[in-house]
């Protein structure tokens, strides 16, 4: 018979186990910075963000959405946003989701609505999103006619103009503090990449990346500060990325 205190022992070890290879990785944050009708922004979210909901990647991701982007507050304290009144109503109304539902994935299944909406062109028909996703469109509404969408549109303000670095267009893509630049659509690379514990199956497939820390040589030879090699047919495009970069 085992002894109780080899009983513990055993539970022990196996509760540490259990713990440090399921629970104790903080997840990655994912920070979007970008402005509701911008194409390059509703494009980045339906065809590559909206992925890590299916792809189960959402599961070490912490996701922050922070529709605001290139607008700015004029000395009266009102919005001028860069694609016109609408854009500020729908990055209120945006903002509004997150506020109301603050579950991402029930704020996201209603801005991907409303993005996708902005894709095709008819997001006029903004409204549907509701009906489309089943979520109730009171306290949105009440959020918006209020005047508390406004004041979350100030706070996301401050926290876009806070950027360090700062933003220098949208679609804004930051994974745990570092700008992605321009090599954003590739995400969820970098999130697999600073990822700290067991990687989810969504990463297996990811190609290897890609720092924003490389370095280029003169040559087409690449140099990369933590010594990732990209197979030759993948250098030319990955050359065109770092003179963007730097
Ligand atoms: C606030 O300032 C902006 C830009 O200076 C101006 O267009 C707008 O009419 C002003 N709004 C109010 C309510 O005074």
């Amino acid at each position: 018979m085992a002894s109780p205190r080899l009983l513990l022992a055993s539970l022990l070890l196996s509760y540490l186990c259990f713990a440090s290879s399921q629970a104790s990785a903080p997840k990655v944050s994912l920070a979007l910075y970008y402005e509701t009708l911008c194409p390059y922004c509703s494009r980045f979210m339906v065809n590559h963000l909206a992925k890590i909901f299916d792809d189960g990647l959402i599961s070490i991701v912490d996701l922050d959405l922070i529709p605001y982007g290139n607008a700015r507050v004029n000395s009266n304290a009102s919005i001028a946003c860069q694609h016109g009144t609408y854009e500020c109503l729908l990055n209120t109304v945006e903002a509004c989701a997150i506020s109301v539902w603050p579950d991402v994935s029930e704020h996201f299944k209603f801005i991907y609505c409303v993005e996708q909406l902005v894709v095709v062109g008819k997001y006029k028909n903004w409204e549907t999103c509701f009906q489309e996703t089943g979520l109730d469109s009171t306290a949105v509404m009440k959020c918006y006619e209020s005047g508390c969408g406004k004041k979350l549109e100030l706070q996301y303000a401050a926290k876009t103009d806070a950027l360090q670095p700062p933003h220098k267009y949208v679609p804004w893509v930051v994974v745990d503090g570092q700008p992605l630049y321009e090599d954003y659509e590739n995400f969820e690379s970098y999130v697999c990449q600073a990822y700290t514990g067991d990687l989810p199956k969504a990463c297996e497939v990811q190609p290897l990346t890609i720092h924003p820390k490389w370095i280029a040589s003169s040559s087409d030879q690449v140099t990369y500060t933590d010594g990732v090699i990209i197979p030759p047919v993948m250098r030319k495009e990955h050359d065109m990325k770092i003179k963007m970069l730097i």
